[in-house]
């Protein structure tokens, strides 16, 4: 089965360590996606993977604002605004789906998918060259420990 979202060059920002960050939401909304077409137990299963993707969003932007606090990224107001009304909006959303009160639809799947890709392709695109002209490497030979924490609990 194809992916919900397919990640593309142009999602990604050209750092890798970021990159393989945002890979890691991607994959979560994709497994929500999956988990709503195919699986079985598809509310608790939602439930689970919602839980995991405002885990890993608070862990990704903090990660981010780090990084612009450290390299004194001129954008950082305006960045951060962005990421707390995203933080916000799947917050709001999540707590309704940990309720019952509202179910993983299509209508919310699309939303979750421009929610990420849209955030990553407009407001992180910005960061990515001030970060590489102040030194941050494209590219690392280590592990990460990006996914190694995060397994869907299963
Ligand atoms: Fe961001």
């Amino acid at each position: 089965m194809s992916n919900f979202i397919d990640w593309s060059d142009k999602i990604s920002v050209g750092i890798q360590e970021l990159d393989e960050q945002h890979k890691h939401l991607v994959a979560l909304i994709n497994r929500l996606f999956e988990a709503m077409t195919e699986g079985e137990n598809k509310a608790a299963v939602a439930k689970e993977i919602m839980n995991e993707l405002i885990q890993y969003t608070v862990i990704h932007f903090a990660v981010e604002e780090s990084l612009f606090r450290i390299f004194e990224y001129p954008d950082y107001d305006d960045h951060c605004r962005h990421h707390q009304e995203l933080r916000a909006q799947v917050m709001e959303i999540n707590k309704k789906v940990q309720s019952g009160e509202r179910m993983v639809t299509p209508e919310l799947l699309f939303f979750l998918k421009k929610w990420i890709t849209n955030h990553i392709m407009v407001e992180d695109q910005k960061y990515a060259p001030f970060l590489l002209k102040k030194g941050v490497k494209r590219s690392w030979v280590k592990d990460s420990w990006v996914g190694k924490f995060w397994s869907f609990g299963h």
